[in-house]
């Protein structure tokens, strides 16, 4: 180690001793008052005065004026409707917005200015959501989609940053390794980049100008990003059995010589199955921590680093322990807890550098240990079934036999006694807030486990003191008006998370299967007695046929037309195979040298290659015709059906033509984004129209559903060309089975070439959102279209 590391090291530890000193004399302030259970008084007199805007008196009268029934919290736009028609709304989402201040932005309640700030986020809310709960159908809430994202981020300006957010969001959980729970780690680095974003809207005020703004909102999502990685990749990784033993422990030297040096170190040493993945990690939080260095300015610098040790280091310290062990002192199980629930916190404003404000400081620190005890509180029994040492699972293995240890419940209320009282000196509000919060989640604990599991632990924790204990069950049974926007969010957050990564595997499925079914159609045969000279055009077919496509056209008109509109598979077979014909047609002739001039398609020599233009054309021909004969054959519908099906199909087939004239009248012309557009939606989005309006059509679905069907369609069609330009641009010929750069080499005008890159990046996702607000007009369960879209965008080929 050179002269500067050792310093560094010096200044490190010193940091922690001094942390840890700190913690030591909080924790000592607080076993003192356990043991005086001077909470008890104090909260008693606190809740008698709580419950008088909680606990009301039902009268025989109120039956009949309480009007309508309270829906279940989990129905997220009619538990908000149902707020807002009882008058609960403002206060619920002022206590709401009151918590988060405090837990994250870590304000004090008292102070008018928060409070103004408060009663203008609750307002914000409140129009916002009262709008969009009437407005929706009742789905999910638009803002947790990536279209609601991404057009908030439009508002403010920050697209590429928005974009570089979800394509880093979609490489994370593409390579956490099934060991690790994807979900959860997404939705924690969620809630990190927001708490970020948050800090820094709160930094800012109504002088800041709108560049100012976008510029500081851009850095905050990249900061989010970088120091929330450390969630899923540092503590998250090393609690799960991913890495052996000895891994762990080279990858935790690696990490703290990071924090020591200020310097990641390179990585080496590295052999086995792991090896890819710690490749990508070490790599992103490389990045990570360089992006946060390089925005540090000196002054915060040093804290910086000093907390995210602390962090780390604590972290570390608490992982260690065992539950066998059966002799930790209390110091032992709480300093490490103290220590890394509020650095955690505290850390937050260091990484975006704001200035230094002792207040948030203190009421942080202070306030960490309260969360922790509340989230080990809820997670009791899963975190003793995986042998996690907290608290409270530590208490329950040995309290019998150590009477010592102090009890982490009586600890909890003591240091919400300690929080209202000595931190933040007895405000009404902060009190409000606070017990809240605590009997909420006391309810919420008692309704997940039961009745009788709830009434167990209580018995374990609580029977010291059986006054108190009796008024809290009783506010846990009575208290109404203490439930929160956040838990609201995550329990919603959770279910679309959770659903949607079973619609997304149910999706990837039927692809699989519906690709393997529409793959075993589509060979031409060559019927008894077909003339020899008739078979090298079929043969020529067959060979473009055969290659990669990925189906998608028939595939998806496959799940529209049967699983929607119930029309039977054997039925639409014709179909499928005249959509897929009609497509490989328009390769062989987008491929010919007078017009793409490629060399490749679908992982094999392009037909001309193999013969010839004149063949290659003639194979093209072959196949459209071949298509229209598909198409006559539909006769299990009847024949007016077919025919305006055929005239429609022929519309759109000269549509195509025209696109690919437009495309190659084009080149090298500066297009304006209008004419880029139709031309796109002619060569390419027609198709995909096509492919949900036929199976429409033989099933004679209604205009007004057609309609929204064109749109999605015009949308997701031009969307998927833009990505086809990108993937032009930045894939490669092995992955793609076709050639990369063909456009640039071509002269062609393309969303790349007109728009830029970046330019074209946020024209996708603005066909992107266009499409999925399409959707919300298709009157069907549109799951699969949702993720069909979402794998156009996202595709790698
Ligand atoms: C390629 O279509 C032509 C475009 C419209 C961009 P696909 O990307 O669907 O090609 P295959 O069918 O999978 O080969
Ligand atoms: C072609 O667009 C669209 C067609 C319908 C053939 P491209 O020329 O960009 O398609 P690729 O990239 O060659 O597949
Ligand atoms: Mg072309
Ligand atoms: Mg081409
Ligand atoms: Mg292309």
């Amino acid at each position: 180690m050179n002269h500067m590391n050792v310093e560094f090291t010096d200044y490190a530890d010193t940091s922690y001793r001094l942390a840890e000193q700190k913690a030591a004399q909080y924790f000592a302030s607080l076993y003192m008052q356990v043991m005086e259970k001077t909470y008890v008084p104090a909260l008693t007199k606190d809740i008698q005065l709580w419950k008088r805007n909680h606990v009301r008196h039902h009268t025989w009268l109120s039956f009949f004026s309480r009007g309508k029934r309270k829906p279940d919290t989990r129905d997220y736009h009619r538990y908000i409707g149902w707020l807002d028609y009882m008058g609960k709304l403002d206060g619920y989402l002022d206590r709401s917005v009151s918590y988060i201040y405090m837990r994250d932005l870590g304000k004090a309640l008292d102070s008018s200015e928060t409070q103004t700030r408060i009663q203008h986020m609750v307002a914000d809310i409140k129009s916002h959501l009262v709008h969009s709960t009437r407005a929706n159908r009742g789905d999910q809430p638009e803002y947790m989609s990536l279209a609601g994202f991404y057009r908030w981020a439009q508002k403010e300006g920050i697209e590429t940053a928005a974009i570089w957010v979800m394509d880093k969001l979609k490489d994370v959980s593409f390579h956490i390794p099934k060991e690790m729970n994807a979900e959860q780690s997404q939705r924690k680095l969620i809630k990190i980049i927001v708490g970020v974003v948050l800090h820094v809207i709160e930094e800012m005020d109504d002088e800041t100008s709108p560049a100012e703004r976008a510029r500081r909102l851009d850095e905050a999502i990249r900061l989010g990003y970088s120091y929330g990685l450390t969630y899923p990749f540092i503590d998250d990784l090393l609690d799960s059995q991913v890495l052996t033993a000895g891994e762990k422990e080279q990858y935790s030297r690696m990490i703290r010589t990071a924090l020591l040096t200020g310097f990641v170190p390179e990585i080496s040493g590295w052999a086995g199955h792991n090896m890819d993945f710690i490749q990508y990690v070490h790599s992103e939080l490389r990045d990570a921590f360089e992006y946060i260095k390089g925005l540090q300015r000196p002054e915060t610098q040093k804290t910086f680093f000093e907390q995210s040790y602390v962090f780390f280091y604590s972290q570390d310290m608490d992982r260690a322990k065992n539950l066998s062990n059966a002799n930790y002192t209390n110091e032992e199980l709480y300093i490490p807890i103290i220590l890394k629930s509020s650095s955690s916190r505290l850390i937050v404003r260091s990484v975006i550098s704001a200035p230094k404000d002792e207040g948030f400081d203190d009421r942080t620190f202070f306030y960490g240990i309260y969360n922790q005890l509340a989230d080990d509180f809820a997670d009791m029994f899963d975190d003793r079934r995986d042998g996690a040492v907290t608290p409270y699972t530590y208490y329950l293995k040995y309290h019998k036999q150590r009477s010592d240890l102090i009890n982490p419940y009586e600890l909890y209320w003591t240091v919400i006694s300690h929080l209202i009282h000595n931190v933040y000196q007895s405000d009404i509000k902060t009190r409000e807030v606070i017990l809240d919060r605590a009997i909420n989640g006391l309810k919420r604990c008692k309704e997940r486990l039961g009745t009788e599991k709830y009434n167990e632990i209580m018995e374990i924790f609580a029977s010291g003191n059986p006054e108190f204990n009796r008024l809290i069950g009783q506010m846990v049974r009575k208290a109404e008006d203490v439930d929160f926007f956040d838990k609201l969010l995550r329990d919603q957050m959770n279910t679309l998370l959770k659903n949607d990564q079973r619609e997304k595997e149910d999706f990837q499925d039927t692809i699989k299967t519906v690709r393997g079914q529409i793959n075993n159609l589509l060979q031409i045969p060559k019927n008894n007695g077909i003339s020899p000279m008739k078979e090298p055009l079929i043969d020529a077919a067959n060979y473009s046929l055969e290659g990669d496509g990925k189906r998608i056209r028939p595939i998806l008109t496959w799940v529209m037309g049967v699983n929607e509109y119930g029309l039977n598979a054997s039925a639409i077979a014709p179909l499928l195979r005249s959509l897929e014909y009609m497509h490989t047609a328009s390769l062989i002739f987008d491929d010919l040298p007078s017009q793409d001039n490629a060399s490749t398609r679908r992982g094999r020599p392009t037909l001309h290659q193999v013969h010839n233009s004149a063949t290659a054309e003639l194979t093209g021909l072959f196949l459209i015709q071949k298509a229209i004969n598909e198409q006559a054959s539909l006769d299990k519908f009847d024949a007016k059906t077919v025919l305006s099906l055929m005239q429609y199909s022929a519309g759109k087939a000269e549509d195509m033509c025209m696109g690919q004239a437009m495309d190659l009248h084009s080149k090298g012309k500066a297009l304006t984004l209008e004419q880029l557009n139709r031309m796109c939606f002619y060569k390419t989005g027609v198709a995909f129209e096509a492919s949900l309006v036929m199976p429409a059509i033989l099933a004679q679905v209604n205009e007004p559903e057609i309609a929204a069907l064109k749109k999605f369609a015009y949308h997701a069609g031009i969307a998927f060309q833009i990505k086809d330009d990108l993937l032009d641009l930045e894939g490669d010929l092995l992955v793609l089975g076709k050639p990369a750069r063909q456009d640039t080499q071509n002269n062609s005008s393309t969303f790349v070439s007109i728009l830029g890159q970046e330019g074209a990046r946020k024209e996708m996702w603005e066909h992107y959102c266009l499409a999925m607000e399409a959707l919300k007009e298709v009157p069907r369960n549109i799951a699969f279209l949702k993720h069909l879209l979402n794998y156009m965008v996202n595709r790698e080929r």
